[in-house]
């Protein structure tokens, strides 16, 4: 069931046009590939990306820094992780970094947040 989404305008309009074209993309490429389709971010609703969004700044904020520009984690910018692997940063979210606070998010994300975060945060979170 899709709830009705009174602040989906709203988040509309703050999406840059990269944004949208890489959602365009991801929509196209979505519709040429079904079988990919359900581990995409086209099987999350509005409301729940957000929800990452406000995770991201909050609860992995609170180490990697509101800004994500280090703490006592890493920095998490677009230009910091563009050499960095999709698949292997989505295991990090996952499974976290043994030896290091990093912790595992396994408990509250599925692999499919977890790759949306990824990407996310490689184009620079909204
Ligand atoms: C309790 C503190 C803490 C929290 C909360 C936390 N992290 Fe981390 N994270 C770390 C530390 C420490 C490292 C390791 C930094 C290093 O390389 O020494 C790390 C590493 C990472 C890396 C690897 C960075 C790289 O360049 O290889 C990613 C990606 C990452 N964290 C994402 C996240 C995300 C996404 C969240 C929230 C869902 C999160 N972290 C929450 C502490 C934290």
């Amino acid at each position: 069931m899709r709830i009705q989404d009174p602040h989906s305008e709203w988040w509309a309009r703050r999406r840059n046009s990269r944004a949208l074209a890489a959602i365009a993309l991801a929509a196209a490429l979505a519709a040429a590939l079904p079988a990919a389709s359900a581990a995409d971010d086209g099987g999350l609703l509005p409301a729940r990306a957000r929800e990452l969004a406000y995770l991201v700044r909050q609860d992995c904020g609170s180490c990697h820094g509101m800004t994500l520009k280090g703490g006592l984690g890493a920095p998490l910018l677009p230009e910091i992780l563009a050499g960095k692997h999709e698949d292997a940063l989505a295991a990090i979210i996952l499974d976290g970094m043994p030896g290091t606070p990093m912790p595992p998010w396994r408990p509250l994300l599925t692999e499919a947040e977890a790759a949306w975060i990824v990407r996310a945060l490689k184009e620079g979170l909204p």
